[in-house]
């Protein structure tokens, strides 16, 4: 039998469950062409949720998707955003080659052989420059979107790298387009709350007040439940799937992992085997783990360490510190720059984590106990 868990690859449409709401929420909001800012920590579902919205939109909303993760200068997401324009149209690709010939200005196309000896057309800008490449992209995309009586969202993944290219005022840039956009609307999402929110929450900032928020958590606790019990075919015992949604932070690929592994071995359902499975998924990524604990400075490293002994409680007590030896100063030095560039959080009950609980539980694990 396959395992019934899938947690690596985008949901198929079966397997997909929970998070009504937010997928009405978005499907309305993009219909009625407005644009979303789709925020939350990593691997709860904010990529799969906008492939499971686009797939049940009409005809007349067409949808791209650019994944901007890799992108290091301004000419990348414009790229991007062709390539997505261009994925996007519903036509043959000699179709589509002639609409965006006469659609672009500023785009060629180069034919490449595939593998499988038919011939790939990549669009290919003929310009470096970004404010001109994305003018043509979106005047383009609108020309097209007119002609074919239909409208286009764009999704912008990962768009907390913006923040990170500094060749170009993106933001700004793309707000003067935003405003006057008559067909074009746009998911922006990612998973730096703090920096995310810079760029659309602060007043001061170009996005400010140009869309509508919806925040990713974790899937409802009681229907994530059932799922997992579902496909396990096997009740947890009492308290057990709860202390998993606990450990994990509701995280959806730590947990329908943990799934994946109860299945596989054909576990009892009960705390020892939950922490059994959730040890090995620590495990499994030690050496990634360490790698990125070293990138973090010898003052990070002493503060990621704390929040891994203390569980992120009570850090600015004077044992804390002492056990440290970090005076308070530094100690909210390193969390105010920890929480900037979105590595940590401060949780509503004042304790601190780490943003990627999959990090989170290994510092608890290698470093708490020291
Ligand atoms: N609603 C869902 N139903 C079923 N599986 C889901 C759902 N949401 C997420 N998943 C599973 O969790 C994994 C992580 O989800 P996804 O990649 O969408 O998260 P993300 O928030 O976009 O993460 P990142 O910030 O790392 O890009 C997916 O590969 C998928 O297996
Ligand atoms: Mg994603």
């Amino acid at each position: 039998m396959e395992n019934p868990f899938q947690f690596e690859k985008l949901p198929s449409p079966e397997n997909f469950f929970g998070r009504e709401q937010e997928a009405e929420r978005l499907r309305q909001l993009i219909l009625d062409g407005k644009n979303v800012l789709l925020f939350g920590d990593r691997r709860y579902g904010k990529t799969s949720l906008i492939y499971h919205v686009f797939q049940s939109l009409p005809d007349t909303k067409l949808h791209a998707f650019a994944d901007l993760f890799s992108c290091v200068e301004s000419y990348d997401v414009a790229v991007a955003m062709y390539k997505a324009v261009y994925k996007a149209l519903p036509f043959s690709i000699e179709r589509k080659t002639k609409e965006l010939m006469s659609a672009f200005k500023r785009l060629s196309f180069e034919m490449q052989p595939t593998a499988s000896g038919s011939l790939k057309f990549s669009p290919k800008p003929l310009s470096r420059d970004f404010d001109e490449l994305i003018e043509d992209a979106l005047l383009g995309a609108e020309r097209i979107c007119e002609k074919h009586n239909k409208s286009l969202v764009i999704a912008l993944d990962e768009f907390q790298q913006v923040a990170e290219i500094k060749d170009k005022r993106i933001d700004a840039i793309l707000r003067t387009h935003l405003q006057k956009l008559k067909y074009i609307s746009f998911v922006f999402s990612g998973s730096k709350k703090s920096i995310l929110s810079n760029l659309f929450i602060n007043r001061q900032k170009p996005l400010y007040g140009m869309s509508s928020s919806i925040s990713i958590a974790g899937i409802e606790m009681e229907e994530f439940k059932q799922y997992c019990e579902q496909r396990l075919e096997a009740e947890f015992e009492p308290g057990v799937f709860e202390h998993l949604y606990e450990r994990t932070r509701g995280q959806t690929k730590l947990i329908l992992q943990t799934g994946y592994w109860l299945y596989a071995n054909q576990l009892a359902l009960t705390f020892e085997s939950v922490d059994q499975v959730i040890d090995l998924i620590i495990a499994e990524k030690d050496e990634e783990f360490r790698l990125l604990f070293s990138s973090y400075s010898a003052l990070q490293r002493k503060v990621l360490k704390m929040v891994g002994v203390f569980n992120g409680r009570n850090l600015f007590t004077k044992e804390s510190l002492e056990r440290f030896d970090i005076t308070k100063q530094s100690l909210n030095q390193v969390l105010t720059k920890l929480i900037d560039v979105g590595d940590l959080q401060k949780q509503e009950d004042d304790t601190y984590v780490v943003s990627d609980v999959h990090f989170h539980l290994w510092i608890v694990k290698s470093l708490g106990g020291i």
